[in-house]
């Protein structure tokens, strides 16, 4: 049954968006420097994993508590739901084969290894920016008339309770980042309120730090 009202669907876009640009600039990163020190290894190869099971846990969400309730309630919608459900598949081949390349990378990072991870991000960015789109374009408009706000915000609380505590700052800070005021805001509304009001101490700075590592590391 659609409803002729929709809810609040615009955090899937923005969520979209960092993963629209993660492995890109990952893969530019290791083609910049692909044998650098130890240390660098190892905390690129450690971001790399994070955006790679990030990835992994949205799709996991939306495959528990988003497509399930679709197929459910718009039959007549099936065939398309179906379609972009089973590009997850597709997405999910791609990412453990970047998996497997960034250990690889990780363990004995040469010119060869490091190709090979840029090249295997390539490849997950290139099939996944269709699979975004074609969520973004069919599926979200559909779940905007059929899910209620609680169940749409349940896939989202999902995704984000796998982020390890100490990884949440940066993450939030990442996600703002490419943001305009009005979406920042739109965020914002679910940190507690203390965070909110220290938000330039407690995600601000350390996002600006890991950012400038992240960029300007050797
Ligand atoms: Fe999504």
């Amino acid at each position: 049954m659609l409803r002729s009202d929709s809810i609040d669907v615009r955090d899937m876009a923005i969520v979209h968006r960092t993963f629209r640009s993660a492995y890109a600039e990952s893969a530019q990163l290791v083609r910049a420097l692909p044998t650098p020190s130890q240390d660098r290894v190892t905390f690129l190869a450690d971001h790399i994993d994070f955006a790679l099971e990030m990835l992994h846990h949205h799709h996991a969400s939306e495959d528990l508590l988003l497509y399930p309730l679709l197929l459910d309630r718009v039959p007549t919608q099936a065939a398309m739901t179906e379609g972009v459900s089973h590009e997850h598949e597709v997405v999910q081949t791609v990412l453990d084969s970047a998996v497997a390349s960034c250990a690889s990378w990780r363990q004995h990072a040469t010119v060869e290894t490091g190709e090979a991870l840029a090249t295997s991000l390539d490849h997950l960015n290139e099939v996944l920016q269709p699979h975004l789109d074609d969520e973004e374009q069919q599926v979200v408009p559909l779940a905007a008339v059929t899910l209620t706000q609680e169940e749409w915000d349940a896939v989202g609380e999902h995704s984000s309770a796998h982020i390890p505590r100490a990884k949440r700052a940066v993450t939030f800070g990442m996600i703002l980042e490419p943001l305009d005021e009005d979406d920042r805001n739109f965020m914002k509304r679910s940190l507690p309120a203390a965070v909110r009001l220290l938000y330039p101490l407690m995600i601000q700075r350390p996002w600006t730090k890991y950012a400038s590592t992240l960029r300007t590391g050797t």
